[in-house]
């Protein structure tokens, strides 16, 4: 895992936007795993001005998201559809048809779920999955206990998830409690993950996942099994690393290490 960490969050979002556009430079048809959420927010609007003002091209890539929420329409405001739609989808040049996300309105959530997981084996894999992480550690909605084999599944919310999401309702009362989510072991069937976290509210998240052990009770710390996960940190949520002073280290050293 390598953790890369800027004084910024808007540092921090620049550098993840550029690793994905550098991939789509080298594999123009690349399939990307799409995040929602607050942290992701500043990575999008830097990948939409590339596509503005560098004519960054999207219009051979896929992308499935992470997650959606059971029981909201598609043009629910709090949707993963909309957020997708209004912060990333409507402003590239993506085709239509290549977009996925899971459905939060079927009839039968088990064989949406078995057909989500053979769209992406059918695309070819994921070529680089964009995560955020929840302050109980999770990853999508892969909330602590879950299977770190898990797949793309059904999942009820754990309260603090709610409770956390509930800034963007009406109450707690207005969040789903069920979601469709990827699971752990479908994000690790991803060729490279990129983690972005920032904020105090998740240095206690990161510093779990990053540094203590493998566990299904955090399920970002999987990333740990991954061969290649880079994670994305601004300051604060960098503040209860204890190799703080490592990660820094090789950043300095970076400039003099041998070609690999
Ligand atoms: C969303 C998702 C979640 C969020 C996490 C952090 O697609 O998969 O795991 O990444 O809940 O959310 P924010 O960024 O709002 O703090």
């Amino acid at each position: 895992m390598e953790i890369v960490i800027k004084d910024t969050y808007e540092e921090m979002s620049r550098e993840a936007a550029h690793e994905v556009a550098s991939l789509l430079n080298m594999k123009p048809n690349a399939v990307l795993g799409m995040a929602t959420g607050s942290t992701p927010l500043a990575v999008y609007r830097e990948l939409v001005r590339m596509h503005r003002e560098e004519s960054l091209d999207f219009s051979q890539v896929t992308t499935f998201n992470l997650d959606e929420y059971v029981g909201l329409p598609p043009n629910h405001p709090q949707s993963y559809h909309y957020f997708m739609h209004e912060n990333f989808f409507k402003h590239v040049n993506i085709a239509r048809q290549n977009i996925y996300i899971p459905s939060g309105n079927t009839r039968n959530y088990r064989a949406f779920c078995e057909w989500y997981e053979d769209r992406i084996r059918e695309a070819g894999g994921i070529d680089l999955q964009i995560l955020g992480i929840g302050s109980d550690g999770h990853i999508a909605f892969n909330e602590p206990t879950s299977s770190l084999s898990s797949r793309t599944r059904l999942k009820t919310l754990a309260r603090q998830t709610i409770e956390d999401n509930s800034r963007f309702f009406a109450n707690a009362d207005e969040v789903p409690v069920y979601a469709i989510t990827m699971g752990v072991g479908t994000i690790l069937d991803a060729r490279h993950l990129v983690m972005v976290a920032n904020g105090l509210h998740k240095a206690k998240a990161i510093a779990a996942a990053v540094e203590g052990p493998v566990t299904h009770m955090i399920t970002a710390s999987a990333l740990q099994l991954h061969p290649s996960a880079r994670v994305y940190l601004d300051n604060e949520a960098a503040s209860q690393l204890q190799m703080r002073e490592y990660y820094d280290w090789i950043a300095h050293k970076r400039p003099s290490a041998p070609a690999y």
